[in-house]
């Protein structure tokens, strides 16, 4: 198994030294277009495995798509992170380039790669990515979800002093602080509805603060998170490439599912060795569905931008 990881910031590194110590596959290549950075970070991260015990062989690559060849998992991370105060969507002028770019050198040398795809605006960028490589729909996985998922069970169990790892919580929708939506009315803690324990005000904090969840952070770093941002990826390689099927919200692309098409939204799917493979109906109610439709329009209009660049 071969996986490669575009990207060497913060976000790509974490998440390929999360792949390694899960040793997700044997090779392992972090590439990059800034001389020397990939491999000097590659380098830095196996000189971990002796004493993580993992037998994952990173190599790094200054913009030589060729060590890439053969992947079956790529993960993009490439482009501009937020500063405070941005929005994710500010991103899309520089990024639509840098991911767009990245794509069609990927499947040059890795044809039958599934695609990750972190890079913001994340929902118009694996749109793009849909689009611009025709790949089948299933190929192609936007990772938000997964990560405001785990903000979201972050937050509950701040709230409820609780273990995250305890709690089921979905986050539907685009990632963007304004587009998200967080379902508390679905989140349980182990199977009990957690509005059973939470009062309204408790409950619209806990939305609010998922919402706002990477903002937070941005300001208080200087820069976009990277941990969750980066175990989130490795969480989606993990079940490709375990074939595991499990349940993840990720940004696919829509064919009449929860009412739009022509879009790639936040949606539950299940995730194994064919990419996404089944979008889950959650079913939601006219309020939920209202939200979604308008979380869909916010992006729609997004990816029009695309068309101007
Ligand atoms: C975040 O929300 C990087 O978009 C990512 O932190």
């Amino acid at each position: 198994m071969k996986v490669t990881v575009v990207g060497a910031g913060a976000v790509g590194a974490t998440c390929a030294d999360n792949i390694a110590r899960k040793e997700l596959c044997n090779e392992l290549v972090l590439l990059d277009i800034k001389e020397g950075f990939a491999e000097g970070k590659a380098q830095d991260m196996m000189q971990t495995a002796a004493l993580l015990g993992f037998d994952t062989k990173i190599t790094g690559s200054t913009n030589d798509y060729s060590k890439t060849a053969g992947s079956d998992v790529v993960v993009i991370t490439s482009g501009l992170p937020r500063k405070p105060g941005m929005t994710r969507e500010e991103l899309i002028g520089t990024n639509a380039g840098i991911v767009k770019g990245v794509c069609e050198n990927i499947l040059k040398y890795s044809p039958n790669a599934i695609i990750i795809v972190i890079s913001n605006p994340m929902d118009t960028m694996t749109y793009l990515a849909l689009t611009a490589t025709g790949l089948p729909k299933n190929r192609i996985i936007g990772m938000g979800g997964t990560l405001d998922s785990s903000r979201f069970k972050y937050q509950l169990s701040q709230h409820l002093n609780c273990s995250p790892a305890d709690l089921n919580a979905l986050v539907v929708g685009g990632h963007g602080d304004t587009t998200m939506i967080p379902l508390i009315r679905y989140a349980t803690w182990n199977s009990a509805p957690v509005t059973n324990f939470l009062s309204t005000e408790q409950q619209q904090q806990i939305v609010n603060d998922t919402m706002v969840g990477g903002a937070t952070l941005t300001k208080l770093i200087g820069t976009s998170a990277w941990y969750a941002p980066g175990a989130a990826g490795a969480a989606l390689v993990e079940s490709i490439v375990r074939d595991e099927k499990k349940l993840f919200t990720c940004c696919v692309s829509l064919e009449g599912e929860y009412g739009q098409n022509d879009i790639c939204l936040g949606v539950p799917v299940t995730i194994g060795k064919n990419g996404w493979e089944k979008i889950i109906d959650l079913k939601l109610n006219a309020e939920e569905q209202a939200a979604f439709n308008k979380s869909a329009d916010a992006v729609r209009s997004m990816n029009d931008v695309l068309k101007t660049l």
